[in-house]
């Protein structure tokens, strides 16, 4: 894993905690918060937004990613996840994967009942193996 210092990982952590509270999840009631370090240093934010054409809803760490890059930011260097089950979707996955190298830093911050915030760590080589690679492909 490419290691990033204890106090960047823990202000992703603390941000991704607070991003959550922008949530909009009306229909799902359930709020998820992320934050993204790019490697110029930066850090975005994102919640969930949901529609009421169910399928139109925006995970929170897409809605983080797509901040950045609109932004100009290229490059993704380690991402919180704050749910209470934070283990980010299929898409998000990839989509992380068109910013960031396998071996960045995914950072669960599954929110327990009891407040407690239970830390997990990952990497995306690791949530997402044998991923579509766009050399390969010739893209
Ligand atoms: N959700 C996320 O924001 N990120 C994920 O990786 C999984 C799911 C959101 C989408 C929806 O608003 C709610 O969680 C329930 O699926």
């Amino acid at each position: 894993m490419a290691q990033i210092e204890k106090a960047i990982k823990d202000k992703l952590i603390s941000l991704a905690v607070e991003a959550r509270k922008a949530s909009y999840s009306p229909y799902s009631k359930y709020p998820v918060g992320a934050a993204v370090l790019t490697a110029s240093g930066k850090t975005y934010t994102g919640c969930n937004i949901e529609n009421s054409s169910f399928g139109l809803t925006n995970c929170a760490e897409r809605t983080a990613i797509f901040k950045a890059v609109s932004e100009g930011e290229r490059k993704i260097a380690a991402i919180a996840i704050a749910a209470k089950a934070s283990s980010p979707c299929g898409a998000c996955r990839q989509v992380l994967s068109e910013f960031a190298a396998p071996e960045i830093p995914v950072i669960f911050v599954n929110l327990k009942d009891s407040g407690e915030k239970e830390i997990e760590d990952h990497t995306l080589g690791e949530l997402l193996p044998c991923s579509f690679n766009q050399e390969e492909a010739g893209l």
